[in-house]
């Protein structure tokens, strides 16, 4: 009886936490990320700066960017479909695309990864395959339009620069990469409030300007496109540091940048 007695006081005292709004927070969005090895998880001395990113946010972040993607072949390997199918409501998306997307899918060694030439509505034949192939605007808008149809939303982020210090010498002047500009274009081709873009590339043209030389150089400890682990955060904080300042208007990421927000350029 006592013990009854002692179990239903207990229970009643749970119930008011169990029931009030503001205990956890199950309803706090998630951060999906889609790119390619200079965002995934890859191992030292390499790094990705997708596994840095949730240092800086207040919400978790599940890094789904994988090495030798393109918006191509993760659309082929249904790697959005993937992270679709995990999407609710408020879900963010962050997709940043580019490294491997450059070449032409007509020839007869197709890599699987090369994108159809142009911005809209082009379509290539695989010489390898037949398979038809898209542009690069083609698949990034056709992944964001069906994660904003689940409610979530979009950032399209520009890819990461190369090593901008080769030999010690600067080349963050030259002109982006075409997949820069496209992105832009993807994240306006889709519009509406649920997607914006923000031109990373030019983040860390601004971070490595800054930097200089030596400091970079020590970022690629094997080639000129993937960065060490302490790159790799430097970079993260760049994309930080884009958001908090609108660099290309809003994203739906500022709400939840941690303080003090990285200064890097
Ligand atoms: C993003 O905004 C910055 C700052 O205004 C600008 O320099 C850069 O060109 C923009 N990026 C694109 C791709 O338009």
């Amino acid at each position: 009886m006592q013990l009854q007695i002692a179990l239903s006081l207990a229970l009643a005292a749970l119930s008011p936490v169990a029931a009030n709004p503001v205990a956890p927070r199950q309803s706090s969005p998630k951060v999906y990320l889609a790119g390619d090895s200079t965002m995934a998880k890859t191992n030292a001395p390499l790094m990705g700066w997708g596994e840095y990113l949730s240092k800086y946010l207040t919400i978790p972040v599940v890094n789904k960017a994988i090495s030798g993607r393109s918006a191509r072949s993760f659309t082929n390997e249904g790697r959005f479909t993937e992270i679709e199918k995990l999407l609710v409501a408020n879900d963010i998306v962050v997709i940043a695309f580019g490294h491997n997307d450059g070449g032409s899918p007509n020839s007869a060694s197709d890599n699987g990864r090369s994108d159809c030439p142009g911005t809209g509505s082009e379509v290539c034949k695989s010489g390898k395959t037949g398979e038809t192939v898209y542009t690069f605007n083609y698949y990034m808008e056709q992944a964001a339009r069906k994660f904003i149809a689940k409610g979530a939303k979009v950032v399209i982020s520009s890819q990461t620069t190369k090593n901008l210090w080769q030999n010690g010498q600067w080349s963050g002047g030259a002109a982006p990469p075409r997949f820069v500009e496209y992105a832009r274009n993807a994240a306006k081709n889709v519009g509406g409030s649920s997607v914006s873009f923000v031109d990373h590339y030019q983040s860390v043209v601004r971070t490595y300007a800054k930097l200089g030389s030596a400091a970079v150089n020590a970022f690629y400890p094997q080639d000129y496109t993937h960065t060490s682990l302490a790159g790799a955060d430097v970079v993260a904080q760049a994309f930080v540091q884009a958001v908090s300042r609108d660099l290309n208007g809003t994203t739906a990421l500022k709400p939840y940048l941690k303080n003090p927000v990285p200064t890097v350029w």
